[in-house]
């Protein structure tokens, strides 16, 4: 498996497994560690998570994973998230709202540490726009984070070119990455100047939903099923399945895109990693992307 060096110490597999949906699937422990084992078999070994996951409960559930099978641990790499107060009856919030304040960033860091039973992060980001940002005292914070070794690297999410821009202009350390969502489907990041940003930035971009969380497949709305026609008549061409189609699709991009898998499916998994060996034509990438109806070619 192809990997990405994000700084000179943190490297990801090309193609990540999202563990959003972890506790959704309902599996033991020894379920869990074998999950994880046959992802690492197959060269993913960058796994993400974020600190709401699960209804706060996700990390939780990595770190009991880590204890069972502590050998795990130096042969993955963990992202996770902070930067939302999410309304739960796990916290005493009146509302879901973001805070990325410095105690706020801080204490979530070092208790999804702990949460993981991991030791040290190996990617932190912001996980969401927060209107209220203080770039300055944010900045200074990540990079104070990376000073004193509980995190290796920071980056963001969600974030657009101006957010990002402003964030980085106040940092001694590389924003690593900015997790974005995009599909055959969501186009935001094509729309806001991210795709252009990223690569004038040298920032690759972890992708969530590359699937659409699986309504591109499932969905009756009909941006959905003009992707999928156009995807399902390319994977034919190839004689691949659709999944592959839509990975290979975002590879191509000469952003370098490091999608994430969030399928609990080991075999879905398999069909996005054999997208790193799929070569679509010019007007394939087109096809795809004007399929659903949203974006034109003027
Ligand atoms: N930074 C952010 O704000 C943010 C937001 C959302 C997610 N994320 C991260 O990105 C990761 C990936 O996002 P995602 O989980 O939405 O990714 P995704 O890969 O687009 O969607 C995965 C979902 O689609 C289903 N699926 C896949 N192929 C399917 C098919 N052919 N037919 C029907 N269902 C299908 C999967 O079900 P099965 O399990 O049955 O295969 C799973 O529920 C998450 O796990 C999380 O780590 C980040």
């Amino acid at each position: 498996m192809e990997r990405v060096n994000l700084n000179k110490n943190v490297s990801v597999s090309r193609i990540v497994q999202g563990l959003w949906r972890l506790n959704d699937w309902n599996w033991t422990i020894d379920e869990t560690v074998k999950f994880i084992e046959s992802c690492i078999a197959r060269g993913v070994t960058t796994f993400d998570a974020a600190e709401i996951y699960g209804n706060y409960m996700g990390e939780q559930r990595i770190g009991e994973v880590l204890r069972a099978a502590p050998h795990l641990r130096n042969q993955i790499e963990i992202v996770t998230k902070t930067g939302i107060n999410m309304f739960s009856d796990k916290r005493a919030y009146t509302m879901s709202h973001y805070d990325t304040r410095k105690l706020k960033v801080v204490t979530s860091c070092q208790e999804s540490i702990k949460r993981m039973n991991c030791d040290v992060l190996d990617v932190f980001l912001i996980h969401r726009e927060d209107p209220l940002i203080d770039h300055r005292e944010l900045g200074k914070t990540l990079d104070e984070l990376v000073d004193s070794g509980w995190v290796k690297s920071v980056g963001v999410s969600n974030f657009d070119p101006m957010k990002f821009d402003a964030l980085q202009s106040f940092m001694k350390h590389k924003l690593v990455t900015n997790q974005i969502e995009w599909s055959p489907v969501c186009f935001e990041h094509f729309n806001n100047g991210n795709m252009d940003y990223l690569q004038k930035m040298n920032v690759r971009p972890m992708i969530w939903s590359p699937l659409a969380g699986g309504r591109l497949f499932t969905s009756s709305d009909e941006k959905n099923v003009r992707a999928r026609k156009k995807i399902d008549e390319i994977a034919r061409r190839h004689g691949v399945e659709s999944e592959t189609i839509v990975f290979a699709w975002l590879l191509y991009h000469p952003v370098g895109a490091i999608p994430i898998s969030g399928s609990s499916q080991l075999k879905r998994l398999q069909q996005a990693i054999f997208a790193l060996n799929i070569a679509l034509t010019h007007e394939e990438w087109f096809e795809i992307y004007t399929a659903s109806g949203q974006q034109r070619l003027r």
